[in-house]
């Protein structure tokens, strides 16, 4: 169903709470709902916002359409956690209501200052000749978490740069506050800018951050800077790369650059981009310190302009797991927060011989498992690990012990989203495939391999649940060992 512009931009008081109800019962309808992922009551979710740890519970918001699967006018929607798992739904905080943000409260993140939390995000508005001009906002929060008050921090973009401008990431530093944000410049290049401010808010521009990257993509979406062990990593999402190899297959993409930041400077010393997660539905990540003080990172399963099978049940999209960072020779290394394993429930182990013939691991709990997987000998040259159900629906793994290509491949995993280039995933591994821990939702699977040195995550619309793994080769025999896991459904 295609949506004009004015119902897309009809907000959640046009409608009566019955009507919003039956949107609900429609969303609960459908057979794709998660167990463990962060997920909209109805209408679309994108980009996790103003993610933080404060005063002992996690924080996090998301962009959300509450109307429809499609992205209209955009709230920020409220969920809170004691951990990084039990997630609770709060409801909207941030509501389109004001000149500065009446088509959309787009992202941003949040900071604590005092005892208060304060929401850093853009104002998206629109003229009447449908012209978008773009306000920072602060917004502070009540103890309610409600917003208080809320007002513009810069009106539209700097000279040179286009109304794209958005997305600002807070943080303090010495005594000033400072944010990145992403930008557009009138030659139609992305940047990331830094902006600097004192404590009664005033912020002025900095620069452009440095990072020779001046031809790449076309605008750049939600930066995150930040300090990891003795690195600085950029975090952004480029628009309008093109397919390189098996790098970049998405619309858009989402990755980073560690190096040596220099905010005198505003100099970026790295050794090029690379993509946080070679699955099919990854983009705008946010991160945070956590309690324990590590770097963790939240993202949108999911990618904007496609069409996705929940469409039709009036949601869309849901939030990946927790990871946290790590860097390794200058590359981030991500694994999921230990707090993932408060969800165990009972485990099975078994140790298999691989070879031609098919060995099947059967699921304890189908949709909602988390699956470890270690490779102890390797004398194969392909192994390949098949998620399937009672409809012969697949999800299909292979290694290539030669090449050391490892390929994710959903082209007949289910129901398929549209838009997307091809379905088959693949990354170069610089290392034998070592480890492999996966997680199965009803919709989804994130597949960390080697201990989180890469990622794939993927939204899959299965007529039933992949109840068991069948391990095959094309010739020779691994020998490995499982360990499976049910997890608790939310
Ligand atoms: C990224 C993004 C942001 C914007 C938001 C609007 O997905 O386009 O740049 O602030 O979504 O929902």
């Amino acid at each position: 169903m295609e949506w004009t512009r004015e119902e897309r931009y009809r907000g959640l008081s046009s409608i009566s709470n019955e009507a919003f109800e039956s949107m609900t019962h429609k969303v609960n309808q459908s057979p794709w709902r998660q167990h463990f992922h962060i997920q909209p009551v109805s209408g679309l979710l994108n980009d996790p916002n103003g993610f933080i740890y404060f005063k002992g519970q996690y924080h996090l918001f998301y962009q959300w359409y509450p109307l429809g699967p499609v992205h209209g006018l955009k709230y920020w929607y409220h969920v809170v956690s004691d951990d990084l798992v039990h997630f609770e739904n709060k409801g909207p905080v941030v509501y389109p209501d004001t000149t500065y943000d009446s088509h959309g409260a787009y992202s941003g993140s949040s900071i604590q200052i005092g005892e208060q939390l304060y929401l850093f995000y853009t104002g998206n508005h629109r003229t009447k000749d449908w012209e978008r001009v773009p306000y920072q906002m602060a917004a502070t929060l009540n103890d309610d978490f409600q917003v208080e008050d809320k007002q513009p921090l810069i009106e539209g973009s700097p000279q040179g740069y286009t109304d794209h401008f958005r997305d600002p990431k807070v943080w303090k530093e010495n005594e000033d506050y400072y944010f990145v944000i992403g930008a557009q410049t009138t030659e139609q290049s992305g940047r990331a800018l830094i902006y600097q401010g004192d404590t009664s808010f005033k912020f002025h521009l900095l620069g452009e951050i440095e990072t020779g990257l001046s031809d790449f993509g076309y605008m750049w979406e939600c930066p995150d800077l930040f300090k990891l062990g003795n690195k600085d990593v950029l975090i952004f999402c480029p628009q309008g790369l093109e397919p390189d190899g098996m790098n970049c297959r998405n619309i858009y993409q989402s990755g980073y650059i560690v190096g040596d930041f220099d905010l005198e400077t505003l100099e970026m010393k790295h050794h090029g981009f690379v993509e946080l997660d070679h699955g099919f539905d990854f983009y705008a990540p946010q991160t945070t310190i956590s309690k324990e003080g590590e770097r963790v990172l939240i993202g949108w399963m999911g990618l904007p302009d496609i069409t996705y099978p929940t469409d039709v049940y009036n949601w869309a999209h849901c939030l990946t797991l927790p990871r946290v960072l790590k860097v390794k020779e200058d590359t981030l290394i991500q694994t999921v927060h230990p707090d993932v394993e408060k969800l165990r429930g009972r485990s099975k182990k078994a140790t298999l011989e691989v070879s031609h013939d098919h060995t099947a691991l059967d699921l304890i709990q189908p949709d909602c498992s988390e699956v470890n997987i270690s490779i102890l000998e390797n004398e194969a040259d392909v192994l390949s690990m098949i998620f399937t159900n009672q409809v012969d629906e697949i999800v299909k793994m292979t290694y290539d012990n030669n090449t050391g290509i490892f390929e994710l491949d959903r082209s007949q995993s289910g129901e398929l989203p549209s838009n997307q280039d091809n379905q088959k995933r693949s990354i170069q591994l610089n290392e034998d495939l070592q480890t492999l821990k996966i997680f199965i939702d009803t919709s989804s699977i994130e597949v960390f391999i080697n201990e989180g040195t890469h990622v794939m995550t993927s939204r899959l619309f299965p007529k039933a649940a992949y109840q068991s793994c069948q391990f095959s080769t094309q010739s020779g025999t691994v020998k490995l060992e499982t360990k499976q896991y049910e997890m608790k459904r939310g």
